[in-house]
């Protein structure tokens, strides 16, 4: 068996970040998690940060370091969706309050100094929440930009529009000036948009699977979900809520499950109407550089058979 892949998961729990967290941590053999670096997004950065800790609790990971980052957009003020993913950002279970530490250090130096530090190309960056900490750093040190292995982002919506407005897409929505560093900066990424997470419902026949693993980590996701797709139920009207942020791990693990093109993408940051909005090349009718490769197809079944298979091993 290969080493594992090393990632750094950015994210803002939430959740479906939850969901995402304890995929990776259900798959050692391929993914090392080499640090948990949160944002503002979802809720704000202190709950973010709680929240991050209290999963890797619940799984036994609490060796994993756990890094805070930025309590605000790069040049906005926080927009947060607790109407969606409650007070806390994890509301659903009742769950402990967290006892490890985080870690000492702002989360952009973390991943800057890891970037430096491990061999080129070997760290993917897994981005659940707003791209804020990344954008920074960035900014902050351009030298690492061309270290990243692949970034893998949960983001944006094509031909879905947007779930925040009705342009954009949460997580692009909430910080687009970050967004547009990085797709500008020509690291190597992969867009999971609204497009793929919205066939990925978390149906009855799905969840109660998840709930006969029965393990305490299983018992609370199964908790979290019931919270988290009550909004979109009412919304959409279908039979269970969408999954976003697995899919940038699941990924990961087996990319055949996803099928995309590698195109443009351009944020838009300027107009009031559509800020946020990911403005997708599919058909290539511009020459603009291509810039990321946009999933837009997905196996739900092979993804909900290897999210219940690695639930079970944790
Ligand atoms: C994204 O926004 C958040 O609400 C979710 O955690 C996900 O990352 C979906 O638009
Ligand atoms: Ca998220």
């Amino acid at each position: 068996m290969a080493n594992p892949r090393k990632i750094i998961i950015d994210t803002d729990p939430g959740q479906d970040d939850a969901a995402a967290i304890m995929l990776a941590f259900g798959s050692p053999e391929e993914l090392e998690v080499l640090g948990i670096t949160t944002v503002a997004g979802n809720v704000p950065l202190s709950y973010t940060s709680r929240n991050a800790r209290i999963i890797c609790e619940l799984c036994g990971k609490t060796d994993t370091k756990v890094f805070a980052g930025a309590d605000k957009p790069i040049a906005r003020p926080l927009v947060t969706a607790e109407h969606v993913h409650g007070k806390t950002g994890l509301d659903g279970p009742e769950l402990d309050e967290p006892t490890m530490p985080l870690q000492a250090g702002h989360a952009v130096d973390f991943i800057i100094e890891t970037l430096r530090n491990e061999p080129e190309g070997t760290v993917t960056l897994c981005t659940l929440g707003p791209l804020t900490n990344i954008g920074l750093a960035f900014q902050k040190a351009p030298d690492i930009i061309g270290r990243v292995r692949e970034l893998v982002m949960m983001g944006g919506g094509f031909s879905e529009g947007g779930n925040i407005t009705p342009a954009a897409e949460f997580n692009i929505y909430v910080d687009p000036e970050a967004a547009d560093i990085v797709l500008r900066s020509g690291v190597p990424v992969v867009m999971m948009p609204l497009d793929v997470t919205h066939k990925l419902l978390t149906l009855k026949s799905r969840v109660k699977r998840m709930a006969e693993i029965g393990t305490r980590p299983a018992i609370a996701m199964v908790e979290m979900l019931e919270f988290f797709e009550r909004f979109d139920i009412e919304k959409y009207g279908s039979d269970g809520g969408p999954l976003h942020d697995p899919t940038v791990v699941a990924y990961l693990l087996k990319p055949e499950l996803f099928k995309g093109r590698v195109c443009n993408v351009e944020i838009e940051v300027k107009s009031e109407l559509t800020v946020g909005m990911t403005v997708v090349d599919w058909w290539h009718v511009t020459d603009r550089k291509r810039n990321a490769t946009v999933m837009r197809d997905v196996d739900a079944d092979g993804f909900f058979d290897l999210l219940i298979d690695r639930f079970a091993r944790i």
